[in-house]
């Protein structure tokens, strides 16, 4: 697959390193980002990132009971988009963005979905509780990208699905230098945008059922998992 012929990656000399992005951030630098984005996130980041947030959704194949947890719930943007028979927790690091999330939850009359506040490198979830564990645009706004798959890993069920949907660093050469360039300055409105996909794959230990593009614009990426 393309996506993870890296032999092939010479203009993207660190690729030899661990790093998965040029940015190392802490959670009190993110809450505090995300503490200030809550006001304005919803018209910042709601259209522009909803195609992926909808083919996702799609893609997750949700059953009736189902328990799904989204981690990085941010607003609660995506909670009424859940069938009101699956049973949603969501969680955030931010208490600024789970207060809008709350409200709009109440507002929507969702009874289905519960909030809580949590860092998603410790989740405070016994093994194997969920039958999907879903990251829409998470893992590249996080402190410890691997740390979190792997707690996302640990509170799903055998046989249950990791979904991801992010931006991750292009393959394309020169939008690859530009999202390396430009990810000191994304990280202050919320994200890196340099994370290295095969990387992270690699590192994270996640084997891929699919990797998509979003459409039209291909600038997000959904990856789907299973938990064998
Ligand atoms: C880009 S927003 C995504 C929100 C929502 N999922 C969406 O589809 O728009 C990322 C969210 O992840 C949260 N976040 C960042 N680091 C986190 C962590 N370590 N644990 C839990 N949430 C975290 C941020 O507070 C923010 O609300």
């Amino acid at each position: 697959m393309a996506l993870f012929e890296r032999d092939n990656d010479k203009f993207r000399p660190d690729l030899g390193s661990n790093a998965l992005s040029v940015i190392a951030i802490e959670n009190d630098f993110v809450e505090g980002t995300y503490d200030k984005l809550a006001k304005v996130y919803d018209v910042m980041f709601g259209p522009i990132l909803h195609p992926g947030r909808l083919l996702a959704l799609e893609r997750m194949g949700i059953s009736p009971g189902n328990r799904v947890l989204e981690v990085g719930v941010g607003t609660g943007i995506n909670t009424p988009l859940y069938p009101r028979a699956c049973r949603v927790t969501g969680i955030d690091l931010s208490a600024s963005m789970l207060e809008k999330a709350r409200t709009r939850v109440a507002r929507k009359g969702l009874t289905n979905v519960r909030l809580l506040e949590m860092d998603a490198a410790h989740l405070k979830f016994p093994d194997e509780t969920f039958d999907i564990v879903y990251a829409p645009y998470l893992v590249n706004c996080v402190s410890d990208p691997i740390g979190v798959v792997n707690e996302m890993k640990r509170v799903c069920r055998r046989g249950g699905k990791i979904v991801i949907v992010n931006h991750f660093r292009s393959m394309n050469p020169v939008l690859s230098r530009l999202d390396r360039w430009l990810s000191p300055l994304t990280v202050h409105i919320g994200f890196k945008s340099d994370l290295d996909l095969p990387g992270f794959i690699q590192q994270s230990g996640l084997r891929p059922l699919s990797i998509e593009k979003v459409m039209p614009t291909r600038l997000w990426t959904l990856v789907i998992c299973s938990k064998d």
